[in-house]
């Protein structure tokens, strides 16, 4: 596999070409799977369940190694999870957004400049003493992407991140995405399932058995989307 960094090519800031992974025990998961995210766009990635796309989003965040393919990633990538009971490792928010600060070996004040700076961009800087078990899922969320924002990805990827909120947060997190993607010239790639979510993307990739079948339009993809879950449940 090639790995080179994306600003060598200043147009995307996400690109994957002829991608493919299998699972230990050999089940494919990916095949020559291909997509670009252009750079300061949010794109969102949507398939029925088991296609493919959290294999997808784990093998961008270099958390596997792909049997082979071609993947060309900014070296900071945030990822947030579906669950942030998952990623939220520290008792406060303030601690834990500081707490993905430690390899970079920074100074006391820098580091509370960079904690403040990510929790001003996701609204949060009153939750700063809070206990993460006092925050309900939606601000959970919004602290795993500070953690991103003070560590100054400039990719995030995210994984059904509204999956486990209610309808209001759902809309307030994607809403907030896309302002924080177009307001710091950010990238991101979205998975889900929810296609309310849709009118907040700039465009959408549909995967089916590990390959980007179509992209494009959110629109005409989430109509795709829905006939194909249809044809499934028949
Ligand atoms: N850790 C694992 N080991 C073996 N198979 C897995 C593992 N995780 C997922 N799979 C399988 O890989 C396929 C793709 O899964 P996944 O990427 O999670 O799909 P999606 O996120 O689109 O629902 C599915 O068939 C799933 O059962
Ligand atoms: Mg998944």
């Amino acid at each position: 596999m090639n790995t080179s960094t994306a600003s060598e090519k200043a147009d995307s800031a996400i690109r994957v070409r002829d991608l493919c992974f299998n699972w230990p025990k050999g089940d494919v998961v990916l095949q020559t799977c291909s997509l670009e995210v252009p750079k300061g766009e949010f794109w969102m990635l949507l398939g029925t369940n088991g296609s493919g796309k959290s294999t997808l989003l784990r093998l961008l965040a270099g958390l596997l190694q792909p049997k082979s393919g071609e993947i060309e990633i900014s070296n900071h990538v945030g990822f947030v999870f579906q669950n942030p009971d998952h990623q939220l490792v520290m008792p406060t928010v303030g601690a834990d957004v500081a707490f993905g600060l430690v390899e970079e070996k920074l100074s006391l004040p820098e580091v509370r400049r960079r904690v403040e700076q990510a929790l001003v961009a996701v609204n949060l800087l009153d939750l700063e003493r809070r206990p993460i078990y006092a925050l309900s899922g939606g601000q959970k969320q919004r602290i795993a992407i500070a953690g991103a924002i003070a560590r100054r990805c400039e990719v995030l990827l995210l994984d059904e991140p509204t999956a486990l909120l209610d309808p209001d947060s759902q809309l307030d997190l994607v809403a907030q995405v896309r302002h924080l993607v177009k307001s710091r010239n950010l990238t991101a790639l979205w998975v889900t399932h929810r296609l309310d979510e849709l009118n907040y993307c700039d465009g959408a990739f549909l995967l089916e058995k590990g390959q980007v079948v179509d992209q494009g339009d959110p629109k005409r993809l989430s109509q795709r989307l829905m006939q194909v879950e249809q044809d499934l449940s028949v």
